[in-house]
C-alpha cells in the first residue's frame, strides 16, 4: 500500500509516466515541513490523485503536465488546518519558490503557472490559462474524498468533464476513504 497512516512512506509518484519534475529529494523537502496528517484528507494521498487527474486531464487537453504535478505537490503542503486556512496557497508559492532551482526547475513562465493555481486554487474560477484551469479541477475532482461529488458545472475543463476521467477519479478517491476509515 503506497500510503499508511502516520508512517515515513513517501507517496508514489511512478504511477503513470509523467515530467520527472517530482524527485524523491523534492518530496521529501515537502514533507519535512508539512504539518497535517500526512495520510490524511489534504496530504500525500490526496496530492497524488490531484497529480493523477491532471495528468488525465492534460493527457486529453495539451495542459502542461509539469506545472499540474508540480502543483499536486505544493497546493496544500503549507496548510495549517484542513478547514479555510485562507493563506496557505500563498504560503504554498512561497514555498515553492524557495526550492525553485534547487530541488526542482521550471521556466519562468511554468512557474508563474504554477503560482497563480496554487495561490487561487480555493476561489472557484471557471476563466483563465489552460494548465492553471486543469490545475484547479484535477483539485476538484478529489472532492469526492470529503464526500463531494464534484458539480460539473464548477469544473472549468470540458476534459476534467469527459465522463471516464470522472469516473476514475471518483474510483480513486472512494477506495482511498475505504482503506483511511478502517
Ligand atoms: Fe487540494
Amino acid at each position: 500500500m503506497p500510503f499508511t497512516r502516520g508512517t515515513a512512506n513517501l507517496p508514489n509518484v511512478t504511477e503513470r509516466r509523467g515530467s520527472g519534475v517530482l524527485t524523491p529529494a523534492l518530496l521529501a523537502a515537502v514533507r519535512r515541513q508539512f504539518r497535517l496528517d500526512w495520510g490524511g484528507v489534504h496530504g500525500a494521498p490526496h496530492w497524488a490523485r490531484v497529480r493523477l487527474n491532471g495528468l488525465a486531464i492534460a493527457a486529453r487537453s495539451g495542459a502542461r503536465v509539469d506545472v499540474i504535478e508540480l502543483f499536486a505537490f505544493f497546493h496544500d503542503s503549507c496548510r495549517h488546518n484542513d478547514y479555510g486556512d485562507r493563506r496557505h496557497g500563498s504560503r504554498a508559492v512561497d514555498f515553492a519558490h524557495a526550492l525553485r532551482g534547487e530541488l526542482f526547475q521550471i521556466d519562468s513562465a511554468g512557474f508563474d503557472l504554477l503560482a497563480e493555481a496554487c495561490r487561487t486554487h480555493s476561489d472557484g474560477g471557471m476563466t483563465g490559462d489552460l494548465t492553471v484551469r486543469a490545475c484547479w479541477d484535477a483539485d476538484r475532482l478529489d472532492l469526492w474524498r470529503v464526500g463531494i461529488t464534484p458539480d460539473p458545472r464548477r469544473l472549468a475543463t470540458a476534459e476534467a468533464r469527459d465522463e471516464a476521467v470522472f469516473a476514475q477519479a471518483q474510483q480513486r478517491a472512494w477506495a482511498w476513504v475505504q482503506r483511511y476509515r478502517r
